[in-house]
């Protein structure tokens, strides 16, 4: 959809023209259309250009820009600039800034600073994305609508207050289920009227935690905070769905969404009502290909049949990083092709211009300083560009085609990242990619989804530290095993609902019975200490290293795939599997070293009889997109050499690299190639 939408892949980005005069914003269009750019982002933070003065609305500047791009042939993303409130608005409605987690009310300044919940800035927010759509409601060019921008920060005032007990009066009907639901009995935080209930912040509920090194904050009503970021992500979606409605009474058809980074949010809550989701990207130097790639395929998964587009990307720097890499030649392309690879359907930078001054100013951008396109990164741009071209046509109406589902759920993040747990700093994304790994680099295709997706399409689901989860996904997942499917479990999981209660009757909670085991009691090892998993003959034997957390496991109909190699529980179960129904469950009781998931899940994978897309060498990242009758294979060199791949069985014709020579194919480092299969 969104190819045809943008009339080609949308490749472009950020556009600030509020910085420069009109001499170069016709250079910028002239090196625009020189690097192939067709779609451009503008109006994300220039509220104050458009709103001087409370409610007297000037589209003067924006019109000028508007219709150069237009009369240029760009295709229009337009932002509604909510994230940046202007100064003399801030000063005069101070409610509508943000208060935080410490109970300080900020002062107008900088951006994503405003309160979801003020009735002043919804009221704010409403005028000006009336205003910009009625006045630009005839541009044809304008496809697609930005709302705010990188949504993730969360308030903790006293309106927020006000809308959370209305939210919890909602969900709970009585103080009485509310008080059983957060077993508000603990440490006596029986609430006997909903104006107790504020924020939790850290006055009220944070208990800090010290240890050595380890600095850490816990809450201590722990199903209050998780609620709280859930009332927040829904908060944020209702500002969304009063800047969409303000948008559509002028134009029924806009097209919204609004760009993100796996910040403090439930993103699957939070973009709920986006038309294309759409992911700021920024990989890392020290950060493995994984990491982008489960990025992209939380995104791609993350409401099924919606598009995903990648709205940021640095065509270099990234200024804010601590240490500010420069991109090798080949990587910008190799990290816009990587996104297509993975589902996404656009190419776009922030930002066009770099900036004269600023917190950005030494932020990558398509134009340098230098103000001309003959630099590494303008040609790179350039040939970016024409091969965005050559795969155009080709990459409509495809998609990955995962038979293997990782679970990455944003209520099981909240329940091993904010409740006080047996290790304090779990990072969910880390313990998720630690497992997503083994497919990225084996190739093999692989959806991240969240719990409430449809499990039946798989034939193998790995859940790391799925902790928390509602009766209905254990069941779904148990009706998962029992019709053939492999599930594969780690320690820390099924173990709570969705209101961070432990299921009674012994752990794994909801998958003791498809596990078959008890884990009687999980022990938690510090960074310097590990155990070792001995694997049995059927695995192949030998051992590998583990540790983090090791379960104490007693099978009950499973059979046992290793044993640990020392402390109390040395020689009892760390692997399991079970035959239930038709189907495995394949239990992980510990953190194995990597060598050590590479030998489980190449176990999982041939039970579940899951294909990768071909063999190829270490270092060489494969990704398809399928569409009816054909498909696009992507390949990424990540080697620091030449690297020659022999291409899969098939009829195969390079659209982006170089030629097939005998059926192989060289990618020097860096290096990508985009292949039709016909
Ligand atoms: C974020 C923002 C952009 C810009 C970039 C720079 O992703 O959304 O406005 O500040 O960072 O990396
Ligand atoms: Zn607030």
């Amino acid at each position: 959809m969104v190819i045809e939408l943008f009339n080609g892949i949308p490749f472009g980005g950020d556009y600030c023209p509020d910085q420069w005069d009109a001499e170069t914003w016709k250079e910028d269009i002239r090196i625009m259309k020189h690097y192939g750019v067709n779609t451009v982002t503008i109006n994300v933070h220039s509220w104050v250009q458009t709103e001087r003065e409370e409610g007297k609305f000037d589209f003067t500047f924006l019109g000028e820009i508007v219709g150069m791009l237009t009369e240029n042939g760009f295709n229009i993303i337009m932002g509604t600039s909510t994230t940046a409130i202007p100064n003399w608005m801030g000063k005069k409605y101070p409610e509508m800034i943000l208060t935080d987690i410490n109970c300080r009310r900020h002062t107008p300044g900088t951006r994503e600073n405003y309160c979801a919940n003020s009735p002043m800035y919804r009221e704010k927010i409403a005028a000006i994305c009336n205003a910009i759509a009625e006045h630009f409601k005839d541009n044809q060019n304008i496809k697609l609508w930005h709302m705010a921008n990188e949504l993730g920060h969360v308030c903790y005032c006293e309106n927020c207050a006000k809308n959370f007990r209305t939210y919890l009066k909602k969900k709970f009907g009585t103080l009485e289920a509310l008080n059983r639901a957060w077993n508000t009995a603990m440490w006596g935080h029986v609430y006997t009227d909903w104006d107790e209930i504020d924020p939790p912040n850290a006055l009220n509920e944070l208990y800090g935690y010290s240890e050595g090194v380890r600095d850490i904050s816990i809450h201590s009503l722990p199903t209050e905070a998780i609620e709280y970021l859930r009332f927040y992500s829904e908060s944020i979606r209702e500002c969304y769905d009063i800047e969409s409605a303000a948008i559509r009474k002028h134009i029924p058809n806009a097209l919204v969404t609004n760009n993100f980074q796996f910040r403090t949010l439930d993103y699957h809550r939070a973009c709920a009502a986006s038309d294309v989701i759409s992911f700021d990207s920024y990989p890392k130097k020290y950060e493995k290909p994984y990491h982008s790639a489960l990025n992209y395929d939380i995104c791609r998964c993350l409401h099924p049949g919606k598009p995903f587009m990648i709205m940021e990307m640095t065509p270099n720097h990234a200024s804010w990083e601590l240490c500010a890499t420069l991109k090798r030649p080949g990587e910008v392309t190799l990290n816009a092709l990587k996104g297509l690879a993975h589902g996404a359907d656009s190419s776009l930078f922030f930002q066009i211009r770099r900036s004269r001054a600023g917190f950005e100013k030494f932020h990558g951008a398509m134009i340098a300083h230098v103000g001309h396109e003959n630099t590494r990164i303008g040609r790179e741009l350039c040939s970016l560009g024409e091969s965005l071209k050559k795969i155009q046509d080709h990459l409509k109406d495809t998609t990955v085609d995962a038979k293997v589902a990782v679970i990455c759920d944003f209520e099981s993040k909240f329940g091993v990242e904010i409740p006080c747990t047996i290790q304090k700093d779990i990072q969910y994304f880390d313990e998720v990619g630690h497992y997503y790994r083994y497919f990225n680099e084996h190739n093999i295709p692989v959806d991240a989804v969240q719990a409430t997706a449809d499990f039946s399409k798989y034939d193998l689901i790995v859940a790391p530290m799925f902790y928390m989860l509602s009766k209905d996904t254990g069941e779904r997942l148990d009706a998962f095993v029992k019709n053939g499917g492999v599930f594969v479990a780690t320690y820390y999981s099924g173990l709570a609902d969705l209101n961070d209660e432990i299921y009674p009757g012994g752990y794994p909670g909801l998958f003791k019975e498809m596990a078959g085991i008890w884990v009687e009691e999980t022990d938690a090892l510090q960074t310097y200490e590990s155990n070792s998993m001995e694997m049995a003959d059927v695995i192949g034997g030998g051992s590998c290293a583990c540790g983090y957390m090791c379960d104490v496991i007693h099978p009950e109909g499973a059979s046992v795939l290793a044993t640990y190699g020392s402390d109390f529980y040395q020689g009892t179960p760390c692997l399991t599997e079970n035959h239930y129904g038709k189907g495995w469950t394949v239990y992980i009781g510990s953190k194995p070293e990597a060598q050590g998931v590479d030998r489980i899940l190449d176990h999982c994978c041939a039970l579940a009889k899951v294909q990768p897309l071909g063999s190829f060498p270490d270092g060489i990242e494969a990704s398809m997109r399928t569409g009816k009758d054909h498909g696009l294979l992507f390949l990424f060199n990540h080697n620091s050499q030449d690297t020659a791949v022999k291409l899969p069985e098939g009829n195969w014709e390079s659209l982006v690299g170089d030629g097939i020579q005998d059926g192989s194919i060289t990618l020097p480092t860096k290096g990508s190639v985009v292949l039709l299969k016909k």
